[in-house]
């Protein structure tokens, strides 16, 4: 049997509605420097649409990545106020977050959407970053896994195994754990992703789901990153405020370089 090669970390931030352009440019130089052209983990930004542009021009020739937040699934057409994916690509995003929970609770970013934003992203070569994630009513009534394991089926439902494990990157994010300041423990998250991860052994084979990466996200900050990161299933993280403060961010891409050499 042949050895499965490790994870690479997978840590991006979600700036969600935050960042004029001084504020996007700043933060983004801060990040860069102070990550020093580390290659060990994939970094990724994803500022608000408005700042993609700017945040890319900086970030070209660096190893960091660029992201969006979210897509329509059509190329062009009557959208008004949407984004393509084809435009996405076109100002250099590699990576875009779809079905994040407040997409799902606000926005009308139902199942069968976010199944067809995440085909239009692999059909226009983006790589999907997939949340999934329980409220917290549904944890208490011992519901979590059957809620996960719903939204998997419907966003992946059809697509080929090869294809999911080359190009999609999975993020657990209890919604209860969003913005609140209260993160799962390491233990919880645990719990969860290696069940995603059993989950994907069934549905696309053991190698090709060894090969996924499985990020955190739910108030992940410099505090607690390095006892989130430290779980075998946890393989980085999707981090939303604290990724607005370029030094509490690096220190979480620090713990992920530390899962990495450990
Ligand atoms: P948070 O957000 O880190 O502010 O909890 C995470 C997310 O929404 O991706």
């Amino acid at each position: 049997m042949t050895a499965v090669p490790p994870r690479r970390p997978i840590i991006a931030g979600n700036w969600k509605m935050n960042g004029t352009l001084p504020e996007a440019r700043k933060l983004t130089q801060e990040i860069l420097q102070g990550l020093r052209g580390q290659t060990d983990v994939d970094v990724i930004l994803c500022p608000p649409f408005t700042a993609l542009s700017t945040v890319g021009e900086i970030l070209k020739g660096s190893p960091l990545f660029l992201g969006a937040q979210d897509m329509h699934w059509e190329s062009s057409g009557a959208f008004t106020g949407e984004i393509s994916p084809v435009m996405l690509k076109e100002i250099g995003c590699r990576f875009c977050i779809i079905g994040h929970s407040e997409r799902r609770a606000h926005f009308g970013d139902t199942d069968p959407v976010i199944h067809r934003k995440l085909l239009a992203a692999l059909e226009q070569g983006l790589n999907p970053i997939l949340c999934v994630g329980e409220t917290l009513q549904q944890r208490e009534n011992g519901k979590t896994w059957e809620i996960i394991e719903g939204q998997l089926k419907a966003a992946l439902e059809g697509i080929e195994s090869d294809r999911i494990a080359r190009l999609v990157t999975l993020a657990y994010e209890p919604v209860w754990a969003i913005g609140t300041g209260q993160n799962a423990t390491g233990t919880q998250a645990q719990e969860v992703h290696g069940s995603i991860r059993a989950w994907l052994t069934g549905r696309i084979g053991k190698s090709q789901a060894q090969a996924i990466r499985i990020q955190y996200g739910g108030s992940v900050k410099s505090e607690n990153a390095g006892e989130l990161l430290g779980r075998p299933d946890v393989d980085g993280a999707l981090v939303g405020g604290a990724s607005l403060n370029a030094k509490g961010f690096i220190s979480i891409v620090e713990s992920a370089l530390q899962k990495k050499e450990n």
